[in-house]
């Protein structure tokens, strides 16, 4: 085995301003707010998102369908989650059917703090402001419940969403290293 360190940032939102503005979403496009039902929906937009990216690498769970739905499952079921920061995004196509395409959740990490989990965009609806738009409606949920900080974490390397979540106006708290096993 060999142990290899990722660089990581937590980054936080002072929910004590005003969240940015964001475009508002195309018509084809619905933020559907968390219930019970939703949450194999939840894990297979995760799964979609994550499955070809670099962070399953460090979270090998987000490369695997069965990792996905057990994580979303574990993140609905702690004492800390906030549903009013979790929302489903879903698109209505040309065809009329309804195909579920961004995921963001979080989970309370003290009394005046909640923690985005995972965001995610699948491949093909990503750069028209979807993530942008979910993690604003994250937000905004955490700071109606009196909340006065996001956090999240995101590998250094992650270079597109890190530049997204300083647009959005989230600061770098500190640097963390997640370790993870590699079989040789
Ligand atoms: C990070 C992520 C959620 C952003 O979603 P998105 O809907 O593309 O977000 P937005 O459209 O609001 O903004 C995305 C940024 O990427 C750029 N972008 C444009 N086209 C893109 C594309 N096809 N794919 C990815 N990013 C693109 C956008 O221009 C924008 O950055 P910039 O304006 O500063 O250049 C999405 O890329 C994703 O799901 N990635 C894989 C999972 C992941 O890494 N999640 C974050 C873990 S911390």
């Amino acid at each position: 085995m060999s142990v290899t360190l990722f660089k990581r940032y937590r980054m936080s939102f002072d929910l004590t301003r005003k969240l940015p503005a964001v475009k508002p979403l195309l018509a084809s496009y619905v933020l559907l707010p968390w219930r019970e039902e939703l949450l194999r929906a939840h894990a297979e937009t995760k799964y979609k998102s994550f499955c070809d990216e670099m962070d399953t690498n460090i979270f090998s769970c987000l490369g695997r369908r069965d990792g996905c739905h057990r994580l979303m499952a574990d993140i609905a079921g702690r004492s800390g989650f906030v549903p009013e920061a979790t929302w489903l995004l879903v698109h209505h196509t040309a065809h009329g059917t309804i195909e579920s395409c961004g995921t963001i959740q979080a989970v309370q990490t003290d009394e005046r703090s909640a923690s985005i989990q995972n965001i995610g965009i699948i491949p093909g609806h990503r750069g028209r402001g979807l993530g942008a738009a979910l993690i604003v409606k994250s937000l905004e949920g955490m700071q109606r419940l009196g909340l006065r900080q996001g956090t999240l974490e995101v590998t250094a390397h992650n270079l597109g969403a890190i530049r997204l979540y300083r647009r959005l106006g989230f600061v770098t708290q500190r640097i963390v290293y997640k370790s993870t096993e590699i079989a040789l």
